[in-house]
């Protein structure tokens, strides 16, 4: 008999797993799994966190006496480059291919954790040569090339937090982050290439500090080879640095002992007001959550091949490109460029190049890939794959069938996972040997309570539309908001004691299973890239032309939502199409091209509360012809 998930059948569209998936899962029953991490959840995570290598074990798994300041395996000495490669290249493992990457024009490289854990090692001698050290910051903006991944896991290992800042963001949207991360180094690279064009990042990033107090030091990694300015005494090539005699010849660097609860990182994503806000992981709980999860979602074996094509900037990239993989001692595709460059079968001809057999994407991908026909993935002979994984924004059942057709050839099951920066790990995901409904996340990870809640914090009936909160803490879990503490607690746990407000709307049908809506504050998903309206909106009052502004999303076939700006123009400024041009140019200098609104109109007034707060909501129902009350009383 079959093990699989054995709560009652779930009804609607349904695909269950083949007995060949449950067969081999890592999870054979995952309702079994579930039950015990819910009759007790220390346990459970305790033996998970003992699938790692610690320097000193945990004293206590959970420390829950200063609520919402959950603290994790507190007493216990890590770093989680001691999981994701010091471990692997004690055993055979340090043969085994880690990393291999491929460059939009064709480039390959590949790492073995031998030769990363080398790269490393020189790089973090690299930092400490410029006196970076325990709890400094170092920011990373960079194309999606191997120099990432080895910056993010140097910067680690000498227990620095890393705050990496994605290369489509543009000059304001990083000077704010590098001014308020306060970082001692800057790791950049002369350029990127995304559909065939260089993105010059070491020039947003002169731009940029042209803004800030400077850091001490900037790191240009050599990729495009484009002629880029470099300021004496500030800026080093990366090359140059790696072969200085002492880098050179000493290719050890002992790995920081850390606190489970120091941090690891910070990530900034968007929020609701104009200020940065940089989300806190620390090293202890977050290995574990996030290992711990890609082991039991993806399934991931020793033989398998994955392929992540987030980039790292996100926390997708942090968590399942960079951390869980090499945790797990898997090997990782990489791939730099855009996915229909310079034809749009190159995504599959990566799949078939490097038999890819676990594949993670976004929605907006695959719809975007599916205008194109299957004719052009029907080329490519995919069968080394064996599961599929979609994040980041709610997938259409459309598209979903679309991937589970044409690129799983209706063997892979796809793993919609939900989370968030703030979350670091898998909440609310199937796992292989589930029964899966297209458009839905399905159910929480073990260990993981999640419910959707009215207005009043209770639970809503099955079916109708509510708040999507979690009720208890879990390893991988933000920790904070860098430097603002008040923030956290007010932005996540204040909305209902003792719950955490994750900001989307959702129902949950009765099988339990969760369907995700969108996005109930001022947070617009554009291609799944989380914007904040109050960044881009003062963006645009930046521009001389411009009094006042607003920002929504609204629906969009592709991209899944887009944004459409309400702009309130200055008296002397004058409405004209090459003004409107000028806007979107703009809003993609400053912000990141990621950023460009879709549409823009110019009004008189906009709506607002009496306190002067523009009411987005009523801006969002006019743009859609609905009733202002038929966007219910979720939005503030
Ligand atoms: C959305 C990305 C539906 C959601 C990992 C969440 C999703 C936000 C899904 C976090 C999914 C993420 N289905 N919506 N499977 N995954 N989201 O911080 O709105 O960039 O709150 O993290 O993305 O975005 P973030």
């Amino acid at each position: 008999m079959s093990a699989g998930d054995k709560s009652s059948t779930p009804k609607g569209e349904v695909y269950s797993p083949s007995a060949d998936v449950i067969a081999q899962a890592n999870v054979r029953d995952p309702e079994a799994l579930r039950k015990e991490a819910s009759e007790n959840l220390e346990a459970y995570w305790a033996k998970r966190a003992e699938e790692l290598t610690w320097f000193k074990k945990w004293d206590k798994v959970l420390d829950d006496s200063n609520k919402p300041f959950f603290k994790w395996f507190v007493g216990g000495r890590t770093n989680i480059v001691a999981n994701a490669i010091d471990r692997h290249v004690r055993t055979w493992r340090r043969n085994k291919l880690a990393l291999i990457w491929e460059s939009e024009r064709g480039e390959v490289r590949t790492f073995s954790y031998h030769a990363l854990a080398r790269e490393v090692c020189k790089f973090s001698n690299v930092l400490k040569s410029m006196g970076v050290s325990k709890g400094d910051r170092v920011t990373i903006y960079m194309p999606r090339i191997p120099e990432t991944v080895i910056a993010m896991l140097a910067t680690a290992k000498i227990g620095a937090v890393h705050s990496v800042v994605y290369g489509g963001f543009s000059v304001e949207a990083l000077h704010g982050r590098i001014e308020d991360s306060e970082s001692k180094v800057i790791v950049t690279a002369d350029g990127g290439y995304m559909n065939g064009k260089v993105i010059e990042l070491k020039k947003i990033v002169d731009e940029a500090l042209r803004r800030t107090a400077a850091p001490e030091n900037v790191v240009v990694v050599r990729h495009t080879g484009k002629e880029v300015a470099m300021e004496a005494g500030r800026d080093y090539w990366y090359h140059d640095l790696m072969s200085m005699p002492l880098v050179r010849t000493s290719q050890r660097c002992e790995t920081e002992e850390m606190d489970a609860e120091d941090p690891l990182y910070i990530l900034y994503t968007s929020g609701t007001t104009g200020k940065p806000k940089a989300i806190v992981h620390t090293h202890g709980g977050y290995q574990v959550g996030v290992y711990a999860t890609f082991k039991d979602v993806f399934d991931i074996k020793e033989e398998d091949r994955w392929w992540c094509t987030a980039d790292p900037g996100w926390v997708t990239g942090h968590s399942y490109i960079v951390y869980a993989p090499l945790i797990a001692g898997a090997t990782s595709v990489m791939y730099e460029g855009a996915p229909t460059f310079p034809f749009p079968d190159r995504w599959w001809a990566i799949v078939e190049k490097y038999g890819v057999s676990v594949m993670y994407t976004t929605p907006t991908a695959i719809r975007g890939l599916m205008r194109f026909g299957h004719a052009w993935p029907n080329r490519h002979d995919l069968s080394s794959l064996r599961l599929l994984g979609s994040v980041g924004e709610p997938i259409n059942p459309e598209a979903w069938r679309w991937f589970y057709k044409n690129i799983g050839k209706e063997k892979c099951p796809i793993m919609d996972t939900w989370w968030q920066t703030e979350t670091g790990m898998f909440m609310i995901t199937p796992m292989p040997a589930m029964t899966l409904k297209p458009g839905s996340a399905s159910r929480p990870y073990p260990g993981v309570e999640a419910d959707v809640v009215g207005e009043d914090g209770k639970p809503v009936k099955p079916g109708e539309e509510g708040f999507l909160v979690l009720k208890k803490p879990w390893p991988a879990m933000l920790r904070t908001v860098y430097k603002d503490p008040d923030r956290y607690v007010k932005t996540y746990w204040s909305r209902y004691p003792g719950m955490y407000t994750a900001g989307d709307s959702a129902r949950k049908d009765e099988d339990g299973y969760f369907w995700i809506i969108g996005r109930v504050d001022d947070v617009i998903k554009v291609s799944g890239y989380r914007l904040g309206t109050a960044e881009l909106e003062s963006a645009f009052v930046s521009h001389p032309s411009v009094a006042e502004a607003a920002v929504i999303g609204l629906p969009h076939e592709i991209k899944g939502v887009a944004i459409h700006a309400y702009v309130i123009l200055k008296a002397n400024a004058t409405q004209t199409d090459t003004l409107v041009d000028e806007l979107k140019a703009h809003i993609a200098h400053e912000v990141g091209p990621i950023a460009k609104p879709e549409t823009i109109e110019f009004v008189q007034s906009l709506p607002k509360t009496r306190s002067g707060k523009i009411m987005r909501r009523v801006l969002k129902a006019r743009a859609l012809g609905m009733d202002e009350g038929d966007l219910t009383t979720l939005e503030e």
